[in-house]
């Protein structure tokens, strides 16, 4: 069975922009109850930690780079089917192969400055959250 939650970032692209509002707002209005909320900074070092699974690939020095290059807004959203529909709300990686009408095809800028992230599985999910909140944060 699918799982009920999901866990996102607003990136700092995004947050630079003024988007996280408008972000958040499309978020719920899709039916997402945010379970837990905060804003902070990521060092280098700890979004090294949080993208470890991509150590290996070319983009991954410039993607801890650009995580810790401004605040960002950290969420545990629930819903049913969370991972597969957040993942369909927010578009493909690429905003340039995002489907109209979903947040990277709205706001994204790149690749790597993709507006949000999204889990991609029910375990990342669950442990994406767990990263960044306390079991008292969680809702
Ligand atoms: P995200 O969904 O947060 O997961 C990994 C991130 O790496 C991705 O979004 C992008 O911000 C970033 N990234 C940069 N270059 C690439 C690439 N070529 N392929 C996939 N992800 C990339």
């Amino acid at each position: 069975m699918a799982g009920k939650r999901t866990f996102t970032m607003i990136k700092p692209d995004a947050m630079e922009a003024g988007n996280a509002g408008a972000i958040i707002k499309m978020i719920q209005e899709a039916g997402f109850k945010i379970s837990a909320m905060k804003m902070t900074k990521l060092s280098e070092e700890t979004a090294g930690q949080f993208y470890a699974v991509h150590k290996e690939r070319p983009f991954y020095k410039d993607l801890t780079t650009y995580m810790s290059s401004g605040p960002i807004i950290a969420m545990i959203l629930e819903k049913d089917n969370a991972v597969e529909d957040f993942r369909k709300l927010i578009g493909a990686t690429n905003p340039a192969d995002a489907a109209e009408g979903t947040i990277r095809k709205l706001f994204a800028k790149s690749i790597e400055a993709n507006a949000v992230h999204g889990s991609d599985a029910d375990d990342t999910a669950l442990n994406e959250g767990n990263f960044f909140f306390a079991k008292t944060e969680q809702f």
